[in-house]
């Protein structure tokens, strides 16, 4: 029998330990027993197996009924395995890039780094800046982080837009018995992704694009995955413009440090907008510039502050939708400097005061590192631009 000590204390060791104190590692426990149970189911296929190798006739124990009775897949082991420690070549079968632009706004073209034909054929053009756009944990490339960025973006600017998608590495039974299991796995996961998403941007700027004009936006564990992206590069000299984490996770990458998650060096410029900092998201500044929505408490204006329990939380998503409106003209959010973060349990308390220096979103000051505040409206729009 597999022992769940090992798959969970050995492999997953250090982000368990990460976690310890939260919820994540109570379900991650949890897990812990599931994976026992298949385990021992496997075993009993297994001697049903050998056994029915040596009875024949009347008296042999139907497998495929018993399978059907316990939906766990005789290779659910082989699985599990897998699914704790992604082969190289599973991320790239099942990582994808697509290449929008305003030539093919809704018909993505897919491309592969080395496969210069793909990129050739599509609509990327290298003399243009071009945005990365990573989702976070259990959607994929449909969401708004995504689309919704993309959509602005195309609507402003003339450039190339690439939409990482890695949901299909999520797409897996037990991600939905315990979506919090499913997490650490992926978190687990998070540097291999980040890397091929920077092999995608080395393969950009073999074909001409300048490192400096691309700019990573990753939401959630996105975020992460673009701080992966940004280190990837970093090692080979390509070091990108811009990394932007919008509401960059917790559960795995807070007590770690920044060689593990996203952080301020990992681009020539990085912004981090916090919207959900006393739950799902990291709450103290990991980006040179950091900017607190109305402040770092539980929820955003217009969100349940219960909200945090599920991923796609109001106050979680609130910090892409921040930052499409920052795209647009219009959505102007001035900020105030603060000489702490803008927390409002916090002890001493934070002072905080107006400033030029920058805006929050799209149009950050690059020349700016810091922490700012800012208000905003508790619906959208969200900006509250005097006149
Ligand atoms: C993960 O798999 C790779 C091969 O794909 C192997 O070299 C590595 O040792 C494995 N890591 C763990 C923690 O099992
Ligand atoms: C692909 O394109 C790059 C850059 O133009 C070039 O250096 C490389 O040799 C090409 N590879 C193939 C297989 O054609
Ligand atoms: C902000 O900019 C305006 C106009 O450029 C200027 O009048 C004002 O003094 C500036 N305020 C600060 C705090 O720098």
């Amino acid at each position: 029998m597999y022992k769940c000590s090992e798959v969970v204390t050995c492999k997953a060791a250090p982000i368990v330990s990460r976690m310890r104190n939260s919820l994540v590692s109570y379900f991650c426990f949890s897990m812990c027993l599931v994976v026992s149970a298949v385990d021992w189911h496997s075993d009993i296929i297994a001697t049903i197996r050998r056994a029915n190798q040596y009875i024949s006739g009347m008296g042999r124990i139907d497998e495929k009924v018993l399978l059907d009775s316990i939906p766990i897949k005789d290779n659910a082991k082989h699985q599990w395995i897998s699914m704790t420690n992604f082969s190289d070549a599973f991320i790239r079968s099942h990582v994808k890039f697509y290449v929008y632009t305003r030539q093919n706004f809704l018909y993505p073209d897919e491309v592969w780094p080395g496969n210069n034909l793909s990129l050739r054929s599509s609509f990327y053009d290298p003399r243009k800046p071009t945005t990365i756009l990573i989702h976070g944990f259990a959607v994929d490339s449909s969401s708004d982080s995504v689309q919704g960025i993309k959509r602005k973006l195309l609507e402003h600017q003339d450039m190339n837009v690439v939409g990482v998608d890695y949901g299909s590495l999520m797409d897996h039974w037990w991600y939905n018995l315990c979506p919090p299991c499913g997490m650490a796995v992926v978190v687990l996961q998070a540097p291999k992704v980040g890397s091929y998403v920077g092999e995608l941007i080395s393969f950009l700027v073999d074909f001409g694009q300048i490192p400096a004009s691309v700019h990573i936006v990753g939401h959630s564990l996105g975020a992460h995955v673009a701080g992966f992206a940004g280190k990837y590069l970093n090692q080979i000299d390509r070091t990108v413009g811009r990394i932007t984490g919008l509401d960059p996770s917790s559960p795995g990458f807070t007590k770690v440090s920044n060689s593990h998650r996203l952080a301020p060096d990992d681009a020539t410029f990085t912004d981090c907008i916090y919207t959900s900092a006393k739950s799902i998201s990291v709450r103290r500044p990991i980006c040179k510039s950091n900017f607190y929505p109305n402040g770092c408490g539980l929820s955003q204006p217009g969100c349940f502050a219960g909200d945090f329990s599920t991923y796609g939380g109001c106050s979680h998503s609130r910090a892409v939708y921040l930052f499409a409106e920052s795209i647009d003209p219009q959505g102007i959010f001035r900020t105030k400097r603060c000489d702490l973060m803008p927390c409002v349990d916090s002890k001493p308390s934070a002072t905080c005061w107006s400033t030029n220096e920058t805006l929050m979103g799209y149009r950050a000051n690059h020349e700016v590192e810091g922490i700012f505040y800012t208000r905003t409206n508790d619906e959208a729009p969200f900006y509250r631009n005097p006149k």
